[in-house]
């Protein structure tokens, strides 16, 4: 089993097709686009860097470089920007993974369902408890963030860990359900997680977001599951075949989260993270009061 050992590695799935984005994504994955000028995949390692993590494995698709492009050192750039005195510029584009953190990229040679994207790691992460974080779904929080809450839950627990939230009736139709005892330490045990019930057979309103830290055992279990919901491999339904041998807590994270993976969350990330830089605030509320005005909403 192996719970006991410190969660280190994650796995960030970025080989999905990302249709609800076309065309943006025909050439580059989804995880690529911005939230103001940061990718959404940066995002997502900045939260895993600060939980502790030291190996970041990117599960891509054969014709996307962008990922690696991205935190590869970029020699002609960093020379301009240094002959130019841009030493904030330069600073930021070089600190994005840190000395000592290694990157390691698998090929997903095709897209067939987010539990084959993560079975495609299985080599790399070994007998390891290890950090799964799908880059679409953005968490801010002031304090920790969602996947260092989570780490710290596993350190205490030593059970497998999946981030949830309340979600609204008529959505349970778009993600992981999950049923929930309290278990003798006030924690969610999950006894049931279902992929995209209907509202009649949805086990309660939690829904899995893109968060979790799963015991090495679920790759034996990905292993064994067909295709389910949208003829894909899911990773639910891998979850699913590990309960009955492992313990899987559902922690509703503090942080907000923005749905990315569509173009309502996207933009209302896009407009929140613009609020909070200085040199934007000002400039955005004008121009966000000038559209209520002229729409007649004040
Ligand atoms: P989504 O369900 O959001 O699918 O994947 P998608 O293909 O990216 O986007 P849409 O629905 O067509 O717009 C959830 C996560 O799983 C990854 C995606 O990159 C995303 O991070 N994924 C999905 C894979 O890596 N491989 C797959 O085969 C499917």
């Amino acid at each position: 089993m192996s719970q006991r050992k410190p969660v280190r590695k994650a796995v960030f799935p970025v080989a999905g097709l990302g249709t609800r984005f076309l065309p943006a994504t025909k050439s580059i994955p989804k995880e690529m686009l911005p939230i103001v000028d940061k990718p959404l995949i940066q995002y997502a390692v900045e939260e895993a860097l600060e939980a502790g993590i030291d190996t970041l494995i990117f599960v891509t698709s054969r014709k996307k470089h962008a990922i690696s492009d991205h935190f590869d050192s970029a020699f002609e750039l960093e020379t301009r920007l240094a002959a130019d005195g841009k030493t904030e510029l330069l600073e930021r584009i070089n600190t994005i993974v840190p000395d000592g953190v290694s990157r390691v990229h698998v090929t997903q040679t095709e897209a067939l369902g987010l539990g084959h994207a993560i079975l495609c790691a299985e080599s790399v992460v070994g007998d390891e408890p290890f950090a799964i974080l799908l880059a679409d779904d953005m968490i801010r929080n002031d304090g920790p963030g969602a996947l260092s809450q989570m780490v710290q839950l596993h350190r205490e627990s030593r059970s497998s860990v999946i981030g949830v939230e309340e979600i609204p009736d008529e959505m349970t139709t778009s993600y992981g359900v999950v049923g929930v005892d309290f278990d003798d330490s006030g924690h969610r045990a999950i006894h049931t997680i279902v992929e995209k019930p209907k509202l009649e057979d949805a086990p309660s309103r939690l829904g899995v977001v893109g968060r979790y830290i799963l015991d090495s055992s679920v790759f034996a279990c990905l292993g064994n599951v067909k295709p389910g919901a949208g003829g894909e491999i899911q990773l639910t339904d891998g979850i699913a075949a590990m309960l009955s041998s492992h313990p899987v807590l559902a922690y509703p994270f503090e942080g907000q989260r923005y749905d990315c993976g569509a173009r309502q969350g996207f933009i209302k990330a896009t407009i929140d993270y613009a609020l909070e830089q200085p040199d934007l605030r000002d400039p955005v509320l004008e121009h966000l009061l000038q559209v209520l005005r002229e729409s007649g909403r004040i």
